[in-house]
């Protein structure tokens, strides 16, 4: 198990870039099925769940060549449709797959991909999307298996604005015969590049974005090129993590209108901010002040910045309340903070920070991927060491934040236990 160790109380001050999205790279990994040809990606992060993806993909039949952040993806000759159950229930969201491969090849078998340490995780809004589009979807001995002759399309009105729900219906219906459209879908970016990859794909899908996506089936699809959006969440991460030490940094590559209701908060909470085309200048005090925060789907702030926000309030002025209406169970990371002298109580499905006037470096586990990014933003505040261990949940989602933090002046070793 490795650890981060690192040593609070620095400014962050200077640049560093964003990598691609995490969250995008997955769902547009999984498209390169459909195509039955070459998809060339850039900017793919090279993270622990995209390299799992294209594990899965291997597995599939298809050939895979990463090169730095480039994946080149040769998917003539998948000759498989089950993703194998180790792998789901290592990476929940390898469920993505089921979209492309059933709708590719009519079926389909995976098994449930189990909960995590966020929630239940439950997929019946994939499972009722696939039934409205005709597929047969039956459960055996926990493996679920999707079979269809002809997928047609329909209209789907999903109960929650689900994020992978939205991608695997678009994806299971891009090669279905004529129209789907799907109402309450969600709007997050990711869904956009995954719109944006699929049309240069040739593939006919509007309105990702907006609550209203129509997709017209095609027959045929072709090679593709395509550079991955930044990843909103690790922007979000590295703005707070300057925020909550006093610092000034300057993010490159970033995209600041994926990420308004974080710069919003932010700027409430006193830090100055501005935008220059793909940057984003951002200025803080000596101490930030309490806000509120509540969770809701895109365009409201990010469930995923909840932990990440939560753990910059610590120490901020005044008393802020955290109010998480996405998941049931995404406040592991407070006990945690409160080792380090957070002062937080829990409330039903709220937070309530007492802003301290520090927090204390201690040896502290992550529990998740946010939960565990909240932790390495908690500790570059906090006085002394901080040693956070499993940081293999951290692993999963940033690719080179131990460099880039040193970028900025931070003081962060990795300890290979
Ligand atoms: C995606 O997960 C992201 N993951 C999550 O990021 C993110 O937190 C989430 O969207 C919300 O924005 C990827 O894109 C790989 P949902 P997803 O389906 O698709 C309930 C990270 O840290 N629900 O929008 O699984 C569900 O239980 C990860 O990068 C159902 O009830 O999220 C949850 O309460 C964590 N039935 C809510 O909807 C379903 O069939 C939102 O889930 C599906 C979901």
């Amino acid at each position: 198990m490795s650890s981060y160790i690192i040593e609070g109380g620095k400014k962050l001050e200077g640049k560093t870039y964003v990598s691609g999205s995490k969250n995008a790279s997955l769902p547009i990994i999984a498209a390169t099925i459909l195509n039955q040809g070459i998809s060339k990606l850039y900017n793919v992060p090279r993270i622990h769940d995209t390299q799992m993806m294209i594990e899965i993909l291997k597995k599939l039949g298809c050939k895979v060549k990463c090169n730095k952040n480039k994946v080149v993806v040769d998917s003539s000759n998948v000759n498989n449709y089950e993703i194998p159950e180790r792998l789901m229930r290592e990476m929940r969201s390898s469920v993505i797959l089921a979209g492309s491969i059933v709708g590719r090849y009519k079926k389909a078998i995976f098994s449930y991909p189990g909960g995590c340490d966020i929630g239940v995780r439950p997929i019946d809004l994939h499972i009722k999307g696939f039934e409205k589009l005709g597929i047969n979807v039956q459960e055996s001995f926990g493996k679920i298996i999707c079979l269809v002759d002809e997928i047609k399309g329909t209209e789907i009105n999903l109960d929650f604005p689900s994020v992978g729900a939205t991608e695997n219906i678009i994806l299971a219906s891009v090669l279905g015969n004529g129209k789907t459209i799907i109402r309450n879908a969600a709007m997050e970016p990711e869904i956009e590049d995954l719109q944006n990859f699929l049309n240069r794909m040739g593939a006919r899908v509007e309105g990702a974005g907006t609550k209203t996506i129509i997709i017209n089936g095609v027959h045929k699809l072709k090679d593709v090129s395509y550079n991955i959006m930044p990843d909103r969440i690790e922007t979000g991460t590295l703005l707070c993590a300057a925020a909550v030490t006093g610092g000034k940094i300057v993010l490159e590559r970033a995209n600041s209108e994926h990420i308004k209701p974080v710069i919003d908060k932010l700027e409430e909470a006193g830090c100055k901010i501005e935008i220059e085309r793909d940057f984003i200048i951002l200025d803080a005090p000596k101490k930030l002040k309490a806000v509120d925060i509540n969770t809701m789907p895109y365009p409201g702030f990010p469930t995923d910045m909840q932990s990440i926000f939560g753990a910059i309030l610590c120490t901020a002025t005044g008393t802020s309340i955290i109010t998480e209406n996405i998941f049931e169970s995404r406040f592991k990371y407070s006990g945690e903070l409160q080792r380090m002298g957070a002062k937080i109580i829990i409330k039903d499905k709220s937070l309530i920070i007492k802003g301290v006037r520090k927090l204390y470096g201690t040896k502290v586990k992550a529990t998740d991927l946010r939960g565990g990014a909240a932790l390495i933003v908690a500790a570059l505040k906090a006085k002394g060491k901080t040693e956070i261990e499993d940081i293999k949940y951290i692993l999963r989602g940033y690719e080179k934040i131990e460099k880039k933090l040193i970028d900025l002046g931070g003081n962060i070793k990795v300890l290979i236990n």
